[in-house]
């Protein structure tokens, strides 16, 4: 990528200002007719961060790795400090400050033991971030989902009424109309119309109910009734002729960075699956983070056409991940702008900013575009069908996959996306359903016979071609 800044023609403006360049040119499409939002995630605050010479002492989030040479913008092995999350807000101003609305997935406070926080401090971090967000954009709706670190202890969320779950309605009251905190109290989910409007829809779901740390809710067979909750409010939106999105913070699915690691409960991956196959035809997109990386998730009809599309946005923090077998699991910070159309909630596009991290910390602070989905993947909008080809573009021969393999750690590791690699991510991405998802293994595997080997070569030769272009 070509800083902009290299250009002497824009040495003089101010770093954030550049970002606006990137968006005055881009692309055939008629700017004005589109509608944009704004999907932030897994901002992961760490009050604790300072940068020191003790490369022990820089961050609780940290555990037990050093932190060498930190700096102002953060560490990759630590959760973000407070210059990070402002920074973020920051250029989500400059870059487009009159969203259509906010999409926030959660994830909050730092990757540390429960002792280390509690339910007060819990709170403060959420509130805080709250607040900032709130000043940042004081007129835009926020739907704002809860990540599995929005609670203490974390991950356990109750299949019901919580204190917590009051006071977290509490802190965003203003972004919640008075039946969304009535649910919100009673499971930590809420659906409105989008913005108000007749035949618009936004379901903000509590997945963490799903997710298998949380023991809470091991035999519960629909944690706080959302699954019935949601399948009543997508039938009425049928009969209603509305059109939905859905936002929510861990994913159904696998995990593309490590092989058979899928969060939810089997049974909660089904039922959620089962239900995006019945009312497909109101979903429009849905948006989740939790990764921390940049990914996205297919579903199909039983006749295997492309129903829909989980968008995975990058986390802003850069916190490497201690998840065993997950090798140099960290990413530069990046936020994300979603085109979409106001009237059909199609999602046309996604632009990715992104901070390079060790730059920042060196030189200043920058946020560059990273991509534009339709412009990297050479596809017309971000339908279910679009996607899919891109998803036919990964799988295929060309260096696609490894453009999409430096995306998803938002441009932190460059190295090769190898065959091992590339079977991770194409059925993580295809299969959201487990049987599935491991018969994907063994059909694009690399059941390591020695004559299965020698095709591998070709596309091996490719991958190293590709990552050094
Ligand atoms: C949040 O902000 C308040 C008021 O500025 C401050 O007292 C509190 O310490 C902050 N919370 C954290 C976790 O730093
Ligand atoms: C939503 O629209 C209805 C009817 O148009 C109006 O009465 C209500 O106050 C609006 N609610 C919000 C939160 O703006
Ligand atoms: C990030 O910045 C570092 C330091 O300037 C540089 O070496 C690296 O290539 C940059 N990464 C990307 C993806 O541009
Ligand atoms: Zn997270
Ligand atoms: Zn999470």
């Amino acid at each position: 990528m070509e800083p902009l800044a290299r250009s002497p023609l824009f040495r003089n403006l101010p770093p954030l200002l550049l970002l606006l360049l990137p968006l005055a040119g881009s692309g055939g499409r008629t700017v004005a007719a589109r509608g944009s939002f704004w999907h932030i995630t897994d901002l992961h605050w760490d009050p604790s961060y300072t940068v020191t010479d003790n490369p022990g002492l820089v961050c609780a989030s940290t555990g037990t790795r050093p932190a060498p040479n930190a700096g102002r913008f953060g560490h990759y092995h630590c959760d973000s400090p407070w210059d990070l999350i402002d920074s973020s807000i920051n250029a989500m101003k400059v870059i487009l400050p009159e969203p259509d609305f906010i999409i926030w997935t959660g994830d909050d406070t730092p990757h540390v033991p429960n002792e280390q926080l509690g339910e007060e401090a819990v709170l403060s971090i959420v509130g805080n971030l709250t607040r900032l967000l709130q000043l940042a954009f004081p007129k835009t709706k926020v739907y704002s989902a809860l990540g599995n670190h929005d609670y203490h202890p974390k991950s356990q969320m109750p299949p019901g009424q919580s204190t917590m779950y009051e006071q977290m309605a509490q802190l965003w009251q203003d972004w919640l109309e008075p039946e969304s905190q009535r649910t919100f109290q009673s499971g930590g989910y809420y659906s409105e119309q989008l913005l108000n409007k007749t035949g618009y829809r936004v379901l903000v779901l509590n997945t963490n109910l799903y997710y298998d740390q949380n023991k809470l809710t091991e035999n519960v067979a629909d944690p706080a009734g959302q699954f019935e909750w949601m399948d009543n409010i997508l039938t009425r939106a049928a009969q209603k002729n509305e059109k939905a999105y859905i936002v929510g913070h861990v994913p159904p699915g696998f995990f593309e960075k490590k092989r058979s690691k899928p969060w939810f409960r089997p049974d909660f991956n089904r039922r959620y699956l089962e239900l995006v196959q019945k009312h497909h035809a109101v979903i429009y997109g849905q948006f989740f983070g939790h990764h921390h990386t940049d990914s996205f998730r297919m579903f199909y009809d039983l006749q295997g056409n492309p129903i829909s599309t989980i968008f995975i946005t990058p986390g802003v923090t850069p916190w490497k991940t201690t998840l065993p077998g997950v090798e140099d699991g960290a990413n530069n910070p990046g936020i994300r702008v979603f085109n979409y159309d106001p009237s059909t909630l199609l999602v046309e596009d996604s632009v990715t900013y992104y901070l390079n991290l060790t730059y920042a910390n060196a030189m200043r602070e920058r946020w560059e575009k990273e991509y534009r989905l339709c412009e990297a993947f050479q596809v017309p909008d971000a339908s279910p069908s679009s996607m899919h080809a891109v998803l036919e573009r990964l799988a295929g021969t060309g260096c696609d996959l490894q453009k999409y393999y430096e995306f998803n750690s938002v441009s932190y590791d460059l190295s090769a996306c190898d065959a091992d690699c590339r079977v991770d991510h194409i059925c993580a991405i295809r299969e959201v359903d487990f049987e599935r998802y491991e018969q994907c293994l063994l059909r694009e595997g690399t059941a390591a016979t020695p004559l299965a080997f020698i095709p591998l070569l070709i596309p091996t030769a490719l991958t190293i071609y590709c990552a050094a272009l």
